[in-house]
């Protein structure tokens, strides 16, 4: 590990720096001279290795994992001593039809995209409840405002972050503490090589057909999406506001406007433009 010794610098942690948005937002940050950790589960010095910041503390990190988390945590506290910014990037999707996604499957996307933030969020709130000060950053996203079909799971796990952050938003913050949700639309990351299919996704007759085509489109849309650097430029704003907003969109243009158009639009409307989109024909 690097030590850094001045105290003026924010310290800040990114789950799942390894790779995707919260590599590009961990290095961006490491680059603009924050005093940044990022975590992944694999070898940390490995990882460290092919980044292109060695300004940037790799310590490794399971979000499904209490005992994990607490060392990660610990280790920083003991480095560093404060902890100024959390972003709860770490996450993964899970693809499939709802009707045969089974209650483990489930529970696998839960237990990292909502639990996993939510033990790193109970570990850190005590520590910035302490400091008087803190910014936790949760990475939702445009799947946690819209439904996505054959991503229930994903889409539910993500309104899930959305709800638990919008309570605690009000609930900290009269410590001190700001809470933020940053939504991207389709960015090009490994989320798409990385997403789990459901076990029956490709085999059950009743959905086969329509579950392969909409998955190509999502697919082809994540491949065309967005540079993660949009997200890390972001970030970097939003840490520099004292009083940031709850809710930040990020991603090109169109997906932005069809969270604003599910506003608008009558919802059997918007629903028809969304399964235009995803199951044509
Ligand atoms: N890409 C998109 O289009 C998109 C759109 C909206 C929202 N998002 C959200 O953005 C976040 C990052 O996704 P990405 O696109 O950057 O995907 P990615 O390239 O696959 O990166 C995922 C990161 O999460 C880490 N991770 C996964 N499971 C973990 C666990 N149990 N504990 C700790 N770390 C874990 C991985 O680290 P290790 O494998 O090294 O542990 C990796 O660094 C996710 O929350 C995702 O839902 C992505």
């Amino acid at each position: 590990m690097i030590n850094h010794d001045r105290s003026d610098r924010k310290v800040i942690l990114v789950t799942g720096a390894s790779s995707g948005i919260g590599k590009a937002c961990a290095v961006h940050l490491a680059q603009a001279d924050y005093h940044v950790y990022g975590t992944t589960r694999k070898s940390p010095d490995r990882v460290a290795k092919d980044l292109p910041s060695s300004q940037l503390n790799m310590i490794q990190m399971d979000v499904r994992d209490d005992l994990s988390v607490h060392r990660g945590i610990d280790s920083i506290i003991k480095e560093a001593g404060r902890l100024d910014v959390v972003v709860n990037n770490a996450g993964f999707g899970i693809t499939g039809p709802i009707e045969n996604t089974s209650i483990d499957e489930a529970k696998d996307q839960f237990e990292t995209n909502f639990f996993g933030l939510l033990r790193v969020c109970n570990t850190v709130l005590p520590i910035m409840r302490n400091q008087g000060s803190g910014y936790i950053i949760n990475i939702s996203s445009i799947g946690g405002l819209i439904g996505l079909p054959f991503q229930g799971l994903y889409s539910a796990s993500k309104f899930a972050v959305e709800g638990l952050t919008e309570a605690l938003y009000k609930e900290v913050r009269s410590f001190g503490i700001r809470v933020v949700l940053i939504e991207p639309g389709d960015f090009f990351t490994a989320f798409t090589a990385n997403r789990k299919k459901t076990a029956r996704a490709e085999t059950d007759p009743a959905y086969k057909n329509r579950f392969e085509q909409t998955l190509r489109i999502i697919e082809s849309d994540e491949k065309n999406g967005a540079s993660p650097e949009k997200v890390a430029r972001l970030l970097v704003k939003i840490i520099r506001y004292s009083d940031p907003r709850l809710r930040y969109r990020v991603g090109y243009l169109p997906q932005k406007i069809a969270v604003t158009l599910k506003k608008f639009l009558p919802q059997k409307l918007f629903d028809q433009i969304i399964m235009q989109h995803y199951m044509p024909g």
